[in-house]
This record gives structure tokens, sequence and C-alpha cells, in this order.
């Protein structure tokens, strides 16, 4: 698959995904309306759709239908937004611009900020649950790890504990791993499962590839912060260094930084090597998620 037909197949499974994000608003009587727009402020507006990319190319590479992946690509999208809102949040890193527009935060309020990404979260396995999939207890019990405290939460926890501090590389790999190579590995392992089961090999060697690739997008995630601009990536540009927040450039340089991700990435590449053509799309998205400018 070539630049363009990334693009192309980009842009096809956002709408597919934006689709589905955007029927959970409608035919509704919200009890809180202004709750439910600052959840579509959260969730609807912008962001590039990645998570719910790679369960659509996961799932697709071991033969799952599109229909079968709606569920868990709309619930892990859910669970990213919600981190989201909470990570821009006055008590987290307090950040006035997402996406190319105010916080929620900003938009509307800290509180309804704090509601919305509540909600969010708990949407995530509403969809879960109505989508009935047979193998949702296991569905339910990745998201959920994913998520909490042996997932993003907790690597949450460890990212502002590392506030002003000088951890090792090894350590800031875990912060990474946790705050936001979890999520990542979350969405390829439930696109894996919803074609086949846990114990099938390919799985496994999916899981390492989303190891490497959910290490080396926070890495890029951090690069981005020193070399690109705010208009670009729709969210300020230096924060890390304006909060004292150890990052791979702060480690190892901008470009010992850069390095590192195309090493993982090639890393994620060579494990795709079992499952054949079916995986091309999966070697492609990963070389994107270094290459991509916000
Ligand atoms: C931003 O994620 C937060 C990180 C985990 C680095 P994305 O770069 O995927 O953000 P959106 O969804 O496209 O806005
Ligand atoms: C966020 O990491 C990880 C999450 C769990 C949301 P960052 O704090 O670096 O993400 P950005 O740069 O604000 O998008
Ligand atoms: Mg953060
Ligand atoms: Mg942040
Ligand atoms: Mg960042």
């Amino acid at each position: 698959m070539n630049a363009d037909s990334l693009s192309v197949r980009l842009a096809a499974d956002r709408a597919r995904v934006d689709a589905c994000l955007a029927r959970l608003f409608e035919a509704r009587q919200a009890p809180a309306p202004r709750l439910d727009a600052a959840m579509r402020h959260g969730l609807l507006v912008g962001g590039k759709r990645l998570r719910p990319v790679l369960v659509y190319l996961a799932g697709r590479a071991l033969g799952a239908a599109d229909e079968a992946l709606d569920a868990p690509a709309a619930a892990v999208e859910l669970i990213h937004a919600y981190s989201l809102v909470h990570d821009d949040l006055p008590a987290m890193d307090d950040d006035d611009l997402r996406r190319g527009q105010p916080t929620v935060h900003r938009a509307y309020d800290e509180a309804t900020a704090i509601l919305a990404g509540d909600a969010l979260q708990c949407l995530a396995f509403e969809v879960l649950a109505d989508a009935g999939h047979p193998r949702l207890p296991a569905q339910v019990r990745v998201l959920a790890e994913a998520a909490g405290r042996d997932g993003m939460v907790g690597g949450q926890a460890l990212d502002l504990a590392a506030v002003g501090g000088h951890p090792d590389v090894e350590a800031l790999a875990s912060v990474h791993a946790h705050k936001t190579g979890a999520l990542i590995r979350a969405a390829v392992r439930l696109g894996a499962l919803t074609a086949v089961a846990a114990s099938d090999p390919r799985v496994a060697a999916l899981d390492r590839y989303a190891a490497a690739i959910g290490l080396a997008f926070q890495i890029h995630d951090d690069v981005l912060d020193v070399a690109g601009d705010t208009g670009t990536l729709g969210k300020a540009s230096g924060a890390d260094a304006a909060r004292h927040k150890p990052t791979y450039p702060s480690l190892l340089g901008l470009e010992g930084a850069r390095a590192r991700a195309v090493e993982l990435v090639e890393e994620a590449v060579a494990t795709l090597a079992t499952l054949g053509d079916a995986a091309a799309p999966l070697a492609e998205l990963a070389r994107y998620m270094i290459e991509r400018d916000h």
C-alpha cells in the first residue's frame, strides 16, 4: 500500500468510526444536554482516529468483518477521548487547545469536563455490551485493563509523578508504555479478538507489533512537542518543556529520540512477517505513526 492508498484507507476508516460515534448522540433525549454537548466536543471534533484504524486493520488482517469491528473501534476511541479530556484539565497538563479547538474545560467548565470524561468512559463499555460479540467478556477485560491502573490511568499517574525529575530511559519507557502504549495494544488486540481466539499465535505477534508502535507513537508525540508548531499540531507545542516533563527528546536529544522511534517501527514491522500480505496495511500504518506532522 503506497502513501496515497494509506491516506484513502485512513479517511475511509475515520469516516466509518465517526458515523458510529455520531450515532451515539442521535435520537436521544439527553437528561443533561450540556453534558452531551461537552462529550460531543471532546469526541467528535477532530482527531486522527488512529486507534480505531488499528482495530480495523488488525481485525481485517485476521479475517474479521468490518461490521463486527465497529463497536470495538468506537469503544477504544471513546476511552481515548476521555483520556484527552482529563489529560488537559488544570490539575493535569493544564492545556487550552486540543484538536485545534478550546479544550473541553475551556469551552465548558472544569466540572463539566470531568463529568464528560467519566461519561465517555462508561459509554465505551456500553457500546461493547450492546454489540454483544461472542468474546464480549474478553473484550471488556482487554479494554478495562488497558484503560485502568495497569494501563493508561496508571501511566498518567507515573507521568505526573515524573514532573521535574530525571528518570532513565527505561523508566520513561514504562511511563509511555502505560499512558499511551496500553490503549494502542488494546486497539490491536480488540481487532484481533474479533476475528480469532486469544490462543491464536498471530495474536501474540500482533501484540509485539502493538507494544513497539505504542512506544514509538508516544516518542513521536514528544518529538512533535519540540519540533512541531501549534497550528499544525492543533495543541500547544513546547508544553512538555514548559511543564518540566521528562520526554524522549529531553533524555536522548531530538535526533536520538527520532532514531529510537525508527528502530521501534522497524521492530514492529519485523514482527508482522508471520502474518504475510494481510498485514501490509499495519506496516504502512506503523511508518505513518512516526512520519505524521500532527
Ligand atoms: C494524543 O493522541 C495523546 C497521546 C496519547 C500522545 P493522538 O495524537 O492520537 O490524538 P488525536 O486523537 O489524533 O487528537
Ligand atoms: C497523553 O500524553 C497520554 C494520555 C493518556 C492522554 P500527553 O500529555 O503527551 O498527550 P498530549 O501531548 O497532551 O496530546
Ligand atoms: Mg499528559
Ligand atoms: Mg497532555
Ligand atoms: Mg504530548
